[in-house]
């Protein structure tokens, strides 16, 4: 449908707003029926973290809700391997969005958009292994803290450093993350996890290795103008 235009009539004069006249119990005490309503209430149920009974699923279980066809000891060992490609894919992505936004020198522009370019990249990455951990039934780890206490990719300092080292850093972190890969799609292959084959294979690999092409040269010293 066509949206009314400015022109098809004239702003009607604003009327004088109403004189608000709120009663004494303006404010929602409690859960019930404030302002003698009775029925359901609009206000939230809030702070229920404080009283929550167990978790719905501990960290490191796997449960077997879903018919997809593995084994308990498959999903175990697929969703322990994924677990560890999250939280080291969400620190390559933390160290791509340090690295765009503290990048300095001649080549700034054009690593300040690939650093970018590959972040978003990891990103998507992440979301892909998440859920396919909780496809097969585990609890993918989510948060910074979590992360830093189980990646393999050594913490880089919160200081600026120069391109170079910048990009050796992100370098080191590809070939953890491209090793485990060939382990990981190994053992999925061999447990008849075919699922996380493909996607260790033909995502998490295949991107990992575009990253390593790109980033790699611009550490090679080649003559700008002159050929040596
Ligand atoms: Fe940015």
């Amino acid at each position: 449908m066509a949206k009314t235009t400015a022109k098809s009539a004239p702003a009607a004069p604003k009327a004088p707003a109403a004189k608000k006249t709120a009663p004494a119990s303006d404010t929602v005490a409690d859960n019930g029926s404030a302002n003698g309503r009775s029925g359901p209430s609009v206000q939230p149920i809030l702070n229920q973290q404080f009283n929550a009974p167990a978790p719905l699923q501990k960290y490191g279980t796997v449960s077997q809700r879903l018919p997809i066809g593995l084994d308990a000891n498959t999903r175990q060992e697929s969703v322990e391997m994924l677990n560890q490609m999250l939280a080291d894919t969400c620190t390559i992505r933390d160290m791509y969005k340090k690295h765009h936004w503290q990048v300095v020198g001649p080549t700034f522009y054009q690593l300040h958009l690939l650093y970018d370019k590959h972040y978003e990249e990891q990103d998507a990455l992440i979301d892909m292994i998440a859920e396919r951990i909780q496809i097969l039934g585990g609890v993918a780890v989510a948060m910074a803290a979590d992360i830093a206490e189980v990646t393999s990719i050594p913490r880089p300092p919160r200081d600026r450093e120069e391109a170079p080292v910048q990009v050796s850093r992100l370098l080191e972190a590809h070939q953890i993350i491209l090793k485990n890969c060939h382990d990981f799609a190994k053992r999925a292959d061999d447990s008849g996890d075919d699922g996380t084959n493909d996607l260790i294979v033909s995502n998490v690999m295949r991107t990992n290795e575009m990253q390593v092409w790109f980033v790699s040269e611009h550490v090679v010293d080649t003559p700008l103008a002159r050929a040596e």
